[in-house]
Order: C-alpha cells, then structure tokens, then sequence
C-alpha cells in the first residue's frame, strides 16, 4: 500500500462538520478538576445529536503542561490526568460506533524539554540526539545567534550554560523546535503516525504546520514595524517579516510524505498554517497541489472585524485561492471567542450565529470550537487567575489566551456539570441560561438553532455545487449560492436588500429580522439567512 497518494483531496470529511474538543476543559469523569478521555466518552451522544461528524482532540499526551499539553513528552504515550489507553481505545470504538471520526493533535514543531531526546541532546554537544534540535553558538559578543523571537514573548534562543551554546524555541524554553532537517525527526514521527494510525485515529490535526522546517543559514528576519516594549508578545512576532522560521518550502515535502502513510488509512491531514496577514495564496500552498494538506485552517475569519469590507477581503481572496480546501473557524483556544469579538453582548451572540450561517455552507470544512454552539463569549478572569504562560510570563498586558479555555457549563449543578471535583480554571460567570441542559429542552435557543443550521446543511448542501457569489463588494449583504441554496449575512445596516435569481425562493433559517418578498429579501442589522430553491 505504500506509496499510493490519492490525488486531490476530496474524502470521507467533504460535507463534514467539525467539532474542536479542548480536552481540559470540556468533560471531567473523575473529579480532579481537569476534563479526560472518558469524559468526552461520555458526551458523543450529545456531539452526534447536535450534528457533528469529526471531532478534534487537543493533546493528550504525557506532558509537563508548560504549555497545557502542547508540550509533549511522549509523542505515544497517555498523560494519566487525561486517561488510559484503555479509555483512549473504548473512545474511538464509541465514536465510530456513533458515526462519529475522531482526528488527534499531532505536535511536530517541538517536544517538550522534558522529552528523553531533548534532556540527550542537551547532555553533550557530541550526544547523538543533539541533531534532533537546533543548536548554535553564540555570537562574537555572546548574544543569541540572530533576531528571532518566541511566540510566546522574548527571544527564540535560550543559553543552555552547561555547552555554551544557544538552543532554538519558537514557543517557550520548554518548546524546543525539532530539526526537521535531520532525517532522524522525519523518521521518528513517520513511526509516531503509523502508531496512532494503527490505534484507528481518522486523522491528524497538525500543530504548527507552518513552522515545521528552518532555513539553516538561520539569518535574522527583516524587521517589518518597530518595536517597543509596550507591544504585546503576539504584536512583537508580527512585527517581524518571518521569511526565515516559518513557511519554507521543506514544510510541504514533509506532508508529502505524511499523504503516503495516511492515505491508505483513508485518514485526514488537517493543518494549523498559521501565517502572518493570512495572506490565502501562502496558506493555499499547503493543499492546492492536492497531495500535501488534505485541509488547512485558514484564520482570517477568526480576526475579521464586523465590517463589510474586511469581510469580503476576507472570504474573496481565500476562496478564489483556494476554493474547496480550506478550514473554517468560528473560534478556538487560541483566540477569544466570536460573541466577544463581535463586540459582545447579546449583539456579539447574534452575529456570531449570524456569521455560522456564512461560514457552515462555505465548501471546505468548518470546525465549531466547544462552546460556540451555545453561545459563549470569553470569561475575563482576574489576574491572580490567569494559567497561559502567555498572559503568566509577560509583564505588559498581553493577549493571554484562559478567556476562551474556561469549562464547558453542562447542566446548573455545582461544578457546572463540568467536574464534581475544582476545576483547573475558574469556569466564570456562566448562568443557567448558558448550560447544554437549559438550552436544549428550549426552544430557539442558541444550541436549538446552531443544531437546526447543521441539519439544514446536511439535508440541503449540494456538495458538488460550486460556490457562485449573488452579490458583490458593492454591497453589505456578503452573498453566495451554491446548487439551490443560498447563504446571506448582512454587515451593514438595516434596510438591505438581496434581490434573488429566477425561482422559488423559501427560507429555511434566519438569525435576526429577515423579510423575505417575491423576489428579494430584506436584511435587518446583524442578521442573516438560509433560502432554499424550491423543488
Ligand atoms: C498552536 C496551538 C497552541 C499552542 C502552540 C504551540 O498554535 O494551537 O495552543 O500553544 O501551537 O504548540
């Protein structure tokens, strides 16, 4: 079976909806305050119900938690806090049982500094493991060997004092970067993918997939803004041109090869190409020869401003670029949640449900993050409460990432339903009103419509059909049909109006005031909806 690489990257996912588990803080089964692999167990009914078909796992491997488990320690092993393999294996059997397809988390960029390749390769500059990361001298005047900086705050390079010698990390200290060069890294996960792939994962969502390889010349980056020291650690990282530590074209040879061992398993590669201005023709590089990415995230959509403009700038240029292969997200634990990016309130709610009708029926694969479906906006937590090494180690306010990470609020009881035991992270100010329990025994709550919106997608998307816009920059209504259906958000103010093409024109949801006339409908502010061609 080796070295069949299907083509293109159309699979089971085309027609998917995605469903992003943070695993801490979504289910807790045994009291200790941090969610686990049985607690998700127990929550696929409630996935399936909602109309979920591909769950995504965040990491759960053994870990010190520096970074909450994104820095890993053993790329096949189990961290007891979230389970067992046992538990691991009875998951993805209730799961595909459930017709549910699980994909897990996989880290490449770095290991953790506490795995046993990293605590070698720091043990001598002659160990056999010191390839396995890179490692420079300093220069002439004892600084590190050029201008990178961490994601995460400071330079990329910290001195280990025993060798003398600087070591590269694009997150924290804990984080050291793989050397992707060294074709030692490229066999060890080829064997960490089969491993998973032979536990029956559907796939892999991939960390980082932008950063794998390195230019080993390692020049500094041109710097793009100046920089001083009231920006936050992520404003300092975009103030670079990052020509150098990300993007480089060694990332796609190595996806190449991952397409040799997960096609015959018919299992996803669902890249995080986090790129800078998310400029869609780079991102698009990662799946458009049809044999590297099956899928990759493409964030934009996750830092759109509520503007017309900015939202077709958005959806325009991505779309042409790529027009089947992208990703889509409403939010994640990485960035604050939609309600709270639209601007809050019961406002930034409704256009987050308003803009789930643009982007479930884009082609591509849409990924809900755990908690958009019932409408949750960030929780702001006092200092003293914060857990991100992001928001934790930088002295100026920084763009901390806890807000989005709080509990999954279940039912009212204590605990939210979450955890019997303290949860790991303050669950905020949820009320009754927030939990899975109350909305779905009412009607035209949150949770009721987000499931309404999928089931319309299933039922009517004509996953053939190719997305044609129905209007243009000219107006605030940002409209597309695809087959006989129609998806329309209103950016702008009340009063809009779409004039629809020739046909029968019915609606199957709505966000907000929408009237719909014989032949055009007319949009309210922040509203949105689905028409459906009559038969
Ligand atoms: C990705 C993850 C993020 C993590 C980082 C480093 O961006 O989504 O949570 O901190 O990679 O692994």
């Amino acid at each position: 079976m080796e070295g069949v690489i299907k083509k293109g990257n159309a699979g089971w996912w085309d027609g998917s909806v995605g469903y992003e588990i943070y695993i801490r803080s979504f289910a807790d089964s045994d009291g200790d305050g941090v969610g686990d692999l049985p607690g998700i167990t127990g929550k696929l009914e409630y996935l399936s119900w909602l109309g979920i078909d591909l769950v995504w796992i965040t990491p759960f491997y053994p870990s010190p938690m520096a970074d909450f488990g994104y820095d890993v320690s053993d790329y096949c092993g189990i961290d007891s806090l979230f389970g067992s393999f046992e538990d691991f294996d009875q998951l993805i059997q209730e799961a595909h049982k459930q017709g549910l397809r699980v994909i897990i988390d996989l880290v490449p960029n770095h290991s953790s500094s506490a795995h046993p390749w990293f605590e070698s390769s720091r043990s001598s500059v002659d160990d056999e493991y010191r390839g396995y990361y890179h490692w420079r001298d300093p220069t002439t005047d004892g600084k590190p060997p050029n201008n990178w900086v961490s994601h995460f705050g400071g330079s990329a390079w910290t001195l280990d004092e025993e060798s003398g010698q600087y070591y590269l990390h694009l997150f924290l200290p804990e984080q050291p970067d793989l050397n992707w060069n060294n074709p030692r890294v490229i066999q060890e996960f080829d064997e960490i993918i089969k491993f998973w792939l032979s536990r029956d994962v559907d796939g892999f969502r991939i960390d980082v997939a932008q950063g794998l390889t390195k230019n080993m010349l390692m020049p500094d980056n041109p710097i793009r803004f100046q920089i001083n020291k009231n920006m936050s650690p992520r404003q300092v990282f975009a103030s670079f041109d990052h020509r150098y530590d990300l993007d480089q074209a060694g990332n796609l040879e190595i996806f190449r090869r991952w397409r040799n061992l997960v096609d015959p398993h018919d299992a996803l590669l669902l890249g995080e190409v986090y790129l800078r201005d998310n400029d869609p023709n780079r991102v698009s590089r990662y799946v458009s020869s049809g044999d590297a990415l099956h899928r990759a995230f493409y964030f934009a959509p996750m830092h759109v401003p509520w503007d017309p403009q900015s939202m077709w700038d958005t959806f325009r240029d991505a779309l042409d670029a790529a027009p089947e292969d992208l990703s889509w997200a409403l939010s994640s634990h990485d960035d604050p949640r939609a309600p709270t990016r639209f601007g809050g309130g019961e406002e930034g709610k409704q256009r987050a449900l308003a803009y789930s009708v643009l982007l479930f029926f884009l082609p591509g694969l849409p990924v809900i993050f755990q908690g958009d479906e019932l409408g949750l906006p960030s929780i702001e937590l006092e200092l003293e409460e914060l857990a991100d090494p992001v928001a934790t180690r930088n002295a100026v306010e920084t763009d901390g990432r806890d807000g989005a990470r709080t509990p999954i609020p279940w039912d009212s009881s204590s605990g939210f339903g979450f955890t019997h035991g303290t949860p790991w992270i303050p669950i905020g100010n949820r009320s009754e009103k927030d939990t899975v329990e109350y909305q779905q025994k009412t009607q035209g709550s949150w949770l009721m419509q987000y499931q309404t919106l999928l089931q319309i997608r299933k039922d009517n998307l004509e996953l053939d059909s190719p997305l044609r816009w129905v209007t243009a920059r000219d107006s605030d209504v940002i409209s597309f049909s695809r087959g006989g259906l129609i998806s329309a958000l209103n950016v702008g103010v009340s009063g809009q109006i779409l004039s629809l093409p020739n046909g029968q024109w019915e609606l199957a949801f709505h966000v907000g005031e929408v009237v719909l006339n014989d032949r055009s409908v007319v949009f309210a502010e922040n509203s949105a909806a689905i028409l459906i061609l009559a038969s």
